[in-house]
């Protein structure tokens, strides 16, 4: 079925796009909203979202495949984005990484069979003070240790994080 922008999408963002002296300028906004619909930013959804901002498709694409934080593909409930770059990988992001692919029995870009947990490595969170830091969802957990990671895990399994896409 081809993907259609619902009424109740155009409504809230024909009231984000009133904010913005250019239309165009709520690209960014409207695409964090889709992706709160759907969990992620279909290629369709691409498209209609080009013709309602009326800005090319190319404008749309090359946004979401420049922001890690866009999922192209259905994601977990949980997606756990572990950060890579410099200051994270010293403070043993790897390790982190490693004992994710572990317990998870998934790789990198992988989503458990459960649907519960998609894992993504990315680059700098821009929180490398309190590194390694990992982003789930909307939600950053920073200073991590392994500790620290399976006690999130387990809130994760029981359903009592409060981050969590319903
Ligand atoms: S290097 Fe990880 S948050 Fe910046």
């Amino acid at each position: 079925m081809p993907f259609k922008l619902t009424e109740e999408f155009k409504a809230r963002a024909a009231q984000i796009c009133a904010r913005y002296p250019r239309r165009d300028a709520a690209l960014l906004p409207l695409l964090e909203e889709l992706q709160k619909e759907k969990g992620y930013v279909a290629e369709e959804a691409m498209d209609e979202l080009a013709r309602f901002l009326e800005i090319s498709y190319a404008r749309v694409k090359a946004v979401v495949t420049f922001y890690t934080m866009f999922n192209r593909e259905p994601a977990g409930k949980y997606h756990l984005q572990v950060c890579r770059n410099i200051s994270c990988h010293m403070a043993g992001a790897p390790g982190l990484l490693a004992r994710l692919r572990e317990k998870l029995g998934i790789g990198e870009g992988e989503t458990t069979k459960d649907g519960l947990f998609t894992l993504s490595s990315v680059e700098c969170l821009g929180a490398c003070g309190s590194a390694p830091v990992m982003q789930v969802n909307d939600e950053y957990f920073e200073n991590l240790t392994a500790e620290k990671l399976d006690a999130l895990l387990d809130e994760m399994r029981h359903g009592r994080l409060k981050n969590r896409r319903s």
